[in-house]
């Protein structure tokens, strides 16, 4: 794997899954894999579980790990073409080449501007480290997708659900206060529908369609009742409007995921990428029951990004381009 910032990255899916279960199984298999290699985290918006998951994940095939957050300790990044006569201090261009010779890898988070839908899903932020780095990116989070959390997400499916159909997997866009990027719920729709094993319906309000290239091969219905009914697992997200770019078109309430919703279900388990707003998205007393399976989701991060790191460590390492060699 040279990249990991979509699930175009990945040539088997049920590989990586099957990868990050080993791993959870005995997280020290590979110790020695990443000895000698460093891995740069480099954060332009927070972070709390991709973070840590990511520095455990590598810690445990034996990379080295600095963590950099541009946001708040370093200069301010300019990715257009013109004059630089704004606030931005250095251009990618110049910026990413050095992080390339620093290390081996580079994980970015970058989120989305919610306001120009061409720039934003044009990748321009992520794309521009992918083509000026030299070394494998990993997304830890991008403009559109969140393809570390959408593993987890399989991870956590595959290990919960133990009967031989498959499971009816509900995602249901849920309210919230603030303009969410569309990035967890575009990255769980084209995982859930690339991976084919299970029965995949999305559920949203009037307004909130995602880019149907993400969503091809999905259900789709605007009625959450008949969507819920029989799941056996319930993604509760909230995501601003793709159609109306960045805007909140819809505040009705009743979209929280309730216990007395999930009722309609066979008894689903409950996930959430997290952070979560309680009793907005999702009722405290769904996340407080033994319905909600939030926690091992975040914990299975861990795996999820060993496995990546992984096979982006199992390329064939080419010492002769840059100070530091590239993978291939
Ligand atoms: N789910 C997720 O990516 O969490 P963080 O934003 O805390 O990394």
């Amino acid at each position: 794997m040279k990249n990991f910032v979509s699930i175009a990255d990945v040539a088997d899916v049920q590989l990586l899954i099957e990868m990050g279960l080993n791993y959870k199984n005995n997280p020290l298999a590979d110790h020695t894999l990443g000895n000698g290699k460093r891995l740069g985290l480099v954060f332009l918006n927070p972070s709390m579980r991709t973070r840590i998951s990511t520095q455990l994940a590598a810690q445990n095939l034996g990379m080295e790990v600095i963590v950099f957050n541009v946001g708040q300790d370093g200069w301010s990044l300019e990715f257009g073409d013109g004059v630089m006569d704004g606030t931005s201090v250095e251009h990618v261009k110049d910026a990413a080449p050095v992080l390339g010779q620093y290390f081996d890898v580079l994980g970015l988070r970058t989120f989305p501007s919610l306001k120009n839908r061409d720039e934003d899903y044009s990748e321009l932020v992520i794309q521009q480290f992918v083509n000026y780095a030299g070394i494998p990116v990993v997304s830890l989070e991008s403009a559109t997708l969140h393809p570390l959390q959408s593993l987890a997400d399989l991870i956590t499916i595959t290990e919960t659900f133990n009967e031989k159909r498959k499971p009816k997997v509900v995602l249901t866009w849920a309210p919230h206060i603030k303009p969410l990027p569309q990035c967890v719920a575009n990255s769980f729709a084209q995982w859930m529908t690339v991976w084919g094993r299970a029965e995949f319906v999305v559920t949203h309000p009037e307004g909130y369609t995602l880019d149907e290239k993400f969503t091809n091969g999905a259900a789709i219905t605007t009625n959450q009742d008949e969507a819920l009914a029989g799941a056996d697992f319930v993604y509760v997200k909230n995501w601003s409007s793709y159609t109306e770019y960045g805007k909140i078109l819809n505040t009705d309430r009743s979209w929280m995921l309730t216990a007395e919703k999930l009722k309609l279900t066979n008894k689903a388990r409950v996930m959430h990428c997290l952070p979560v707003r309680r009793n907005l998205e999702l009722s405290a007393e769904v996340l407080d029951s033994p319905a909600s399976i939030v926690t091992q989701q975040a914990a299975n991060r861990v795996w999820a990004a060993q496995a990546v790191l992984a096979k982006i460590l199992q390329c064939k390492f080419n010492p002769v381009r840059g100070a530091r060699g590239v993978y291939e």
